[in-house]
């Protein structure tokens, strides 16, 4: 069962289900047996809360990436989305992620505190300045200089933060918003955890100034460890702040190490490359610069959107998981190739394996 103390509760490893409002989740292949409708929602979530699992955590999409697969090209929205399964479920946190620059912060401040009431205190929130061109000019928004992109993030929140706990209406007078008698009632039953994404020096600022944790993306143990400790000690001398790391994981699990390493190349095999090779270079990874390091890079973002991979049996998967603990993550929000028929023998397998090990209550 989910303790209820400290942000995302007691255990010592927290764990969440990521991607899944998204086709595809986190796994890039010509045909993914992830199908984003409702029932399965409903049914993921579901697993999850039953598991005792710690938060089922959305991605904000607004469009595919092409190729073969078009992956995420079918998403539900974050915020809705969250407010759909805090009434099917009962224990776990349920998160909306949302693009700052896509939604005032007055409107965000009250969807967050209806969310909030409508999961009884449950709600956090993923804050993403939006990396992805394309996707921003559907809205006709232009694309801030990067460092910008959390100028404008530091004020948006601040006016969420004071209309979450102010009493009385304000005005607001900043370098992006300028606003007049500001109030937003009700409140929020507590403040919403916050988790932030950024990986560059402005957005590890951000995370370590503002938030619950930072989640980010490692590709090795080592650099969790390395990460980790760097983003502790800039939150630590900097802010005087204790921020926890988050990292995202794509987990294969199978009864059998033959099965996992089956279903690994399988998804290779299938493996949506035009894809990939789109979401690289909107992030700028583009071979030239990356050299022979590229065809590694491609399978990483065919396996797991370039996040760390544990595949093996559950035990494999349980010391994957405790790998990534003694390394200094504080939570793992993973994806599955097929989350629906995967989720609950994970947890049925893996879980107690965790107990075991102390990470989990
Ligand atoms: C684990 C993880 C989850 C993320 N989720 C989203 C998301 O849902 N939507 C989005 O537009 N960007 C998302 N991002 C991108 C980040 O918000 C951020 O733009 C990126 O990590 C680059 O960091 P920077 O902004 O500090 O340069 C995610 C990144 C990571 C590592």
């Amino acid at each position: 069962m989910s303790a209820a103390t400290g942000p995302l509760g007691g255990h010592k490893l927290k764990l969440g289900v990521f991607n899944f409002n998204c086709s595809g989740g986190m796994t890039m292949v010509a045909d993914s047996p992830h199908r984003v409708d409702w029932a399965t929602m409903r049914k993921i979530a579901i697993d999850a809360d039953e598991l005792g699992l710690d938060a089922v955590v959305p991605v904000a999409r607004w469009r595919g990436f092409g190729g073969s697969g078009n992956f995420n090209g079918e998403s539900f929205e974050p915020f809705t989305w969250a407010a759909g399964l805090a009434e099917a479920t009962e224990r776990t946190r349920v998160f909306a992620t949302l693009h700052l620059p896509l939604i005032h912060p007055v409107a965000a401040a009250k969807m967050a505190a209806t969310v909030d009431h409508i999961s009884a205190g449950r709600l956090g929130l993923n804050l993403v300045m939006g990396w992805f061109t394309e996707e921003m000019a559907m809205f006709g928004a232009t694309q801030r200089e990067h460092d910008a992109r959390y100028r404008f993030g530091t004020e948006w929140l601040e006016i969420v933060n004071r209309l979450w706990s102010e009493p009385e209406p304000f005005d607001f007078d900043g370098e992006f918003f300028q606003l007049r008698e500001v109030q937003s009632l009700p409140k929020p039953l507590s403040r919403p955890i916050l988790i932030n994404a950024g990986s560059s020096p402005v957005g590890l600022d951000f995370a370590a100034r503002e938030v619950d944790f930072n989640f980010t993306s490692v590709t090795t143990i080592d650099s969790a460890r390395e990460l980790g400790e760097r983003f502790r000690g800039l939150a630590a001398e900097r802010y005087q702040r204790r921020v926890g790391v988050l990292t995202n994981a794509v987990i294969i699990c199978r009864d059998s190490e033959r099965e996992a390493e089956r279903a690994y190349r399988a998804i290779l095999d299938q493996g949506d490359w035009e894809g990939a090779r789109n979401v690289m270079r909107v992030l700028g990874i583009e071979s030239e610069s990356f050299g022979e390091q590229i065809a590694d890079f491609e399978a990483k973002f065919v396996v797991g959107f370039g996040a760390h991979a544990i595949c093996g049996t559950p035990t494999q998967v349980a010391e994957g998981l405790l790998a990534l603990s003694e390394a200094g993550i504080d939570g793992v929000f993973f994806g599955l190739p097929d989350y629906a028929t995967e989720l609950r023998p994970l947890g049925e397998k893996v879980l107690p394996l965790l107990r075991e090990m102390d990470l989990r209550i």
